[in-house]
This record gives structure tokens, sequence and C-alpha cells, in this order.
């Protein structure tokens, strides 16, 4: 993407972040916080917990959750917790202490990709085709298209429906006319730039549609999805807003605005397919209501509705990828410590057809006898396997117990085993031992997981670190003038097997730790976490008898033993070597390896010697 964002100066952020006590900025937010010695500690926002992990350290202005692994200084909290980005995160605490944020280069922020701008643009945009629809000439089609599905004026004006023009340029023409760059449009994904003869032209993403804005939870227009209207007409039947700095697909909820306040009052959402039907169900007076717009839920969807619900309700199709698409969105809402009930309606229905048919009382009782998610999963299986063969019974069983793992309340897992073995004709106590064997084949999945991929982003379970490494990190940190000569010489970067450690002992070579607080916001989401944790975490291993010195020799010891033993085994595969070479090298390295065993006295002048000797190996 093409817009520039207006860097906040670093004198700005410093400014702002030296105002702020993290201890009074994270206490506001959690009003639990309690000192515990030279910390603060309170359950952490964000995971589930009982007893408290989530660290706040005063001295450093830095936290970190010992059980979920977030962590960072006062900004990264706040876009946490206020889920937002770091620019608005710096701008909300300045609203705070009552400091003015400073750009880069002074003056106000920057237009295009400056996120206010972005939701204005949006807001123009919105009531940009909803006046088209309902009062160009033009699109007197689009309105007749409307009428057929029964969808009536008030409902066009509280869902700000419109109609983008039949034209390639309606939008654009309009927006630059208002003083939008085009860059500033293509950044909020409203049109597509096209290049021809090395020249960019752009035009209108959406055209000669029914317009559904989008809007954020607090009600601000951040995308749209637009509706073919003549089933000939060739193209998609809906086309999105691409992802942009306001529209994150797996975060919003389409219309949960809307519902916000009933979802409050009920505790209870109910979740939808598409827009229409959504819109549907409020017209019919279910009012929290919220649309998935058809993509699959998230774990960002699910921390969304656990901040204002206890209860989803899915209302879906009942053909075979619905069951499939339910049961993945329970088990994420499981898993986010939510209740889930899976309504389904005749097949072919879909909520939109099902009103009009049967009236709003026929969807009120479907959602209000929806079985549990554990029963419509039962339900499902019992419907398509044989369950009075052993396989089918296995199958459903093993189906029942990967559900019921995901849940991270005990009680609650006891509540659905007891029902679950119920059902089943199980006794619960068999049941209970399988699960403690699938939930233990699952923890290991994932550390194997962890451990192999670096990369793996989305739903991401706490990345775990090398001990060592994270360790060795924790020594540089606190007793840096002591340990850094020793890691300099003894230990090369390549010998860290973690590209985060490896990068922070990297710079740790070069500047003191200060510099990573000082620079905090500088370094990727990743690395502040290390940071953060090495930071609280005041090495438990240092002892009275045990110097920092002493460790780190330990330390770098684990690492060249790891080392030279992959030389080992790459050794092995080297077919190149004659007999007499390969038994040197065999000789040389268990020698080395002799060496380290031996302790650091021993093993310093080995190496020392590969240290300084340009063979390479
Ligand atoms: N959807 C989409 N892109 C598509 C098809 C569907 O984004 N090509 C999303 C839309 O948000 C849509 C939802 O998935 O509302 C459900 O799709 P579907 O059931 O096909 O459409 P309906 O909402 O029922 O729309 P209609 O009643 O107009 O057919
Ligand atoms: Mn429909």
């Amino acid at each position: 993407m093409r817009y520039f964002q207006k860097m906040i100066s670093k004198e700005s952020i410093e400014e702002i972040r030296s105002r702020c006590d993290i201890v009074e900025v994270v206490g506001s937010y959690l009003p639990q916080l309690r000192r515990r010695g030279s910390t603060y500690k309170c359950n952490c926002p964000f995971h589930q917990e009982k007893t408290p992990s989530f660290t706040v350290n005063d001295a450093r202005q830095i936290f970190h959750c010992f059980g979920c692994g977030a962590g960072g200084d006062v900004f990264r909290f706040v876009m946490e917790y206020e889920k937002v980005d770091f620019v608005t995160a710096v701008s909300l605490l300045a609203e705070r202490v009552g400091v003015e944020v400073v750009y880069e280069g002074g003056g106000a922020p920057e237009k295009s990709g400056n996120k206010d701008v972005l939701f204005k643009l949006h807001s123009d945009a919105a009531l940009f085709y909803h006046r088209i629809l309902t009062d160009s000439p033009d699109a007197a089609e689009a309105r007749r298209y409307l009428q057929e599905r029964d969808l009536p004026p008030e409902m066009v004006k509280e869902f700000q429906i419109g109609h983008a023009p039949n034209e390639w340029d309606g939008l654009l023409k309009r927006a630059l006319k208002k003083g939008y760059a085009a860059e500033q449009l293509e950044a909020a994904g409203l049109v597509v730039p096209s290049e021809r003869d090395g020249k960019t032209s752009y035009y209108d993403r959406f055209r000669n549609r029914i317009m559904f804005p989008i809007c954020d939870h607090m009600g601000r227009v951040i995308g749209f999805s637009g509706r073919i209207m003549n089933k000939a007409e060739k193209g998609a039947k809906y086309v999105n807003s691409p992802e942009t700095l306001l529209f994150k697909k797996n975060r919003v909820l389409f219309a949960f605005d809307k519902a916000r306040k009933a979802i409050v009052d009920t505790r209870q959402v109910i979740v939808v397919e598409g827009q229409i039907d959504a819109i549907r169900c409020h017209q019919a007076g279910l009012s929290n209501v919220v649309a998935s717009q058809g993509t699959a839920l998230t774990e960002n969807h699910a921390r969304l509705i656990k901040r204002y619900a206890d209860e989803v309700v899915l209302v879906l199709d009942a053909d075979a990828a619905g069951v499939k698409a339910a049961l993945a969105s329970s088990e994420i809402f499981i898993a986010a410590e939510l209740a889930v009930r899976v309504a389904t309606l005749p097949p072919g229905e879909d909520p939109d057809s099902f009103i009009r048919r049967e009236g709003a009382d026929a969807l009120f009782s479907r959602v209000a006898e929806a079985p549990s998610a554990l029963d419509f999963l039962i339900d499902a299986y019992q419907k398509q396997d044989d369950v009075g063969t052993e396989a089918g019974q296995m199958r459903v069983v093993q189906a029942v117990l990967n559900f019921i793992a995901q849940c991270s309340s005990a009680a609650r897992r006891d509540q659905m085993i007891n029902h679950a073995a119920d059902r089943l004709h199980i006794s619960p106590k068999a049941l209970e031992h399988d699960l403690r064997r699938t939930l233990r084949a699952q923890l290991q999945q994932r550390s194997a997981h962890a451990a192999v991929s670096e990369s793996v982003q989305s739903p991401k379970p706490q990345k775990t670190y090398p001990r060592e490494e994270t360790a060795l990190l924790e020594l540089l940190v606190h007793h840096y003038h002591e340990v850094h000569p020793l890691v300099q010489e003894f230990l090369p970067p390549y010998l860290l097997s973690d590209p985060t450690c490896k990068k922070l002992v990297d710079i740790l070579m070069l500047d003191p730790p200060e510099t990573l607080t000082d620079g905090f916001h500088e370094h990727d989401e990743e690395t502040q976490k290390v940071i953060a944790r090495v930071q609280v975490e005041e090495s438990r291993s240092i002892d009275a008898e045990t110097t920092a010195v002493e460790l780190v020799q330990q330390y770098i010891l684990i690492f060249w033993k790891r080392y030279i033993e992959c030389e080992q085994a790459a050794l092995a595969q080297r077919t190149e070597l004659s007999n007499e070479q390969r038994f040197k090298e065999t000789t040389r390295l268990r020698h080395d390896l002799h060496s380290l065993a031996k302790g650091w006295d021993n093993a310093r002048p080995m190496l020392e010697m590969r240290l300084h000797s340009d063979v390479d190996f």
C-alpha cells in the first residue's frame, strides 16, 4: 500500500512515556492491581487465569505476563488493551497526561494514511452512496431491488444502505473534488490503482452495487460490502473492502455497533452469516444479532464478544459446510469461556428467508430452543455416523473430547464430561481419563509446533523460547558489566537458535541494556515481549553460591555443546570424506565435547582455539 503514516517524533514519544507511570495507567484499567514485593500483580487481562501472573514492574516501567507471554511498555499495554495501533495508543496517553503529540518535522499529521482522515473518508463515502440510493434517478433499479427484497426505508436508513453508481469514477471524482487524494482513497480500499504505460490511474472498487457500510463497534464506518443486484450480471455476488488500516476482517462483526446495547442487556449475541440476515433480524426485533459476513470466526471476534456477553447463539445453515463452520466457531468461543448454542434452520433457509416465510417468532423459538454446542456436536455425529458401530462410537467420542479440551475451565469441562457421558452411555470416569490423554496430546502438539515453527502467526499459543537463551539475556540485562565481556568473547551469535534472542544479544553486544527500553517501541512485537520478559524476570537462578559470571560460563558451555553436537550430526552426512578424514574429525569433535564436559577452565582453551583459528569446519 502506498500511503504513509506521519511519524510521531521520538522526543514526543519519550516525553509522553516519561510522564506516564505504567503502574498508574495499568491500575486505572485493572483496579485489582496490587503491590506484591517489588512488583505489582493481578490476573492477566489478556488470557483467562485464576492466579495472578500478570506483573507490572515499577522500576523498569514494563509489564509482563508469565502465563501468556504478553508484555511491553505502557504504549504496548494500551495498544493491546484498547486494541489500537501505536499512534493511537500514544495519542490516548498524551491526552491523559495533557501533552501535545508532536510529529516528525513538526505540525499536524500528514493527511493520507492518518486514521482520522480514513474515518472521515469512509463516513463521507457512506453518505455519498446512501444519498445516491435515496435520491438519484439512476438508482431506480437499486431501489426496486431493495423493495423486492422487502427492505423498507427505515432499515435502509438505519443501516445507511447505499448504492454505488454504475461508473468507473463516481466516487473517485466526487472525493477528489472534496479534497481527498487518490492515495487516500486507495488506502481506504475504495479505489483500485491500475498501471498503464508507467502511469497510475484509479477506478472505483464498487460499481453498480448495493452498498452495506460496515462499522466498528463504536459505529464508525470502516469498510463496505457491495452486493450485486442482478444475478445475470457477471462478477462476485459480494465485493468487500480489502484489509486496510481500519478494516480488519477478522475483528469486525457486522451490526455489532447497533446490537451492542441489546447485547449488554441480554449478555447474549446471536451470530448469523449475512448482512441482510442481520438487518432482517433487527427489523424483526431481534436486536442482539450480528453477522460474521461469511468469514470464519476468529479469536478476535470471540474476544470482542466476550467483553459484552456471556453467551453466543450461532444461527447457521443446516448443510454440511454450515455444520462444520458451526463446530469450528463453537470451539473458538468455548476456548474464550463463552457459552455456545447452535440453532439450525430448515434446509435451504437463511434467517432472512426464514423470517419472511415463518415470521420472527419462529426464529425466536429456534434460538430459544437451540441446543448447546456440545449437544449439537453429538447430534451431528449421531445423524451422519453409525453410532451403533464401534468405529462410529470412537469417532464421536474423540470429537467430543477434542471439543471439551478447548475449554480452559475445569468446572465447565466437568459439566460437559458428565453430560456427554450420559448421552454417549459411557462412564464419566472413562471419558475423563481419555480427556486427560487428549489434553496431554494437544499440549505436546502445541509445544512441538512452537519449537519448530518460528513464523506461524495467526492463532498462536504462547511462543516458547529456549530457556537458556532467555536466561542468558536476563543475565546480560541485569549484570551487564560483569558478563558482557564474556559473552562478547565466547558466544558468537550463531550459537543461539531463536532469532529474537539472537537479535537482542547482538544489540547488547553493541549497546548497554538501557537502549532496549529507550527505543522500545521501535522493536517488533515479539521482540518487545522478550525484552519485557527478561527485564521483569530477575534471574532466579542466581544465588549466593553462583555468580552471574559463572552462570554465563555455564550457558556458554551449553550453547557450544549444542553446536558441536550439530557438527557431529552434519559430519555423518558428509559422504565425500575419506575414512581417515572422518576419523580425524570424529575424534576432534569428541575431544571438544569432552573438554566442555569438564567445565569452564578446561573448555576455555579449546573455545579460544576454535574462535581464533580460521579453520572453519
Ligand atoms: N459473502 C461474501 N462474498 C461472497 C459471498 C458471500 O463476502 N462472494 C458474505 C457476505 O457477507 C454475505 C455472507 O457472506 O452476506 C453470506 O453469504 P450468502 O449466504 O451467499 O448471502 P446472503 O447474505 O444470504 O445474501 P443474499 O440473501 O442477498 O443472497
Ligand atoms: Mn440470504
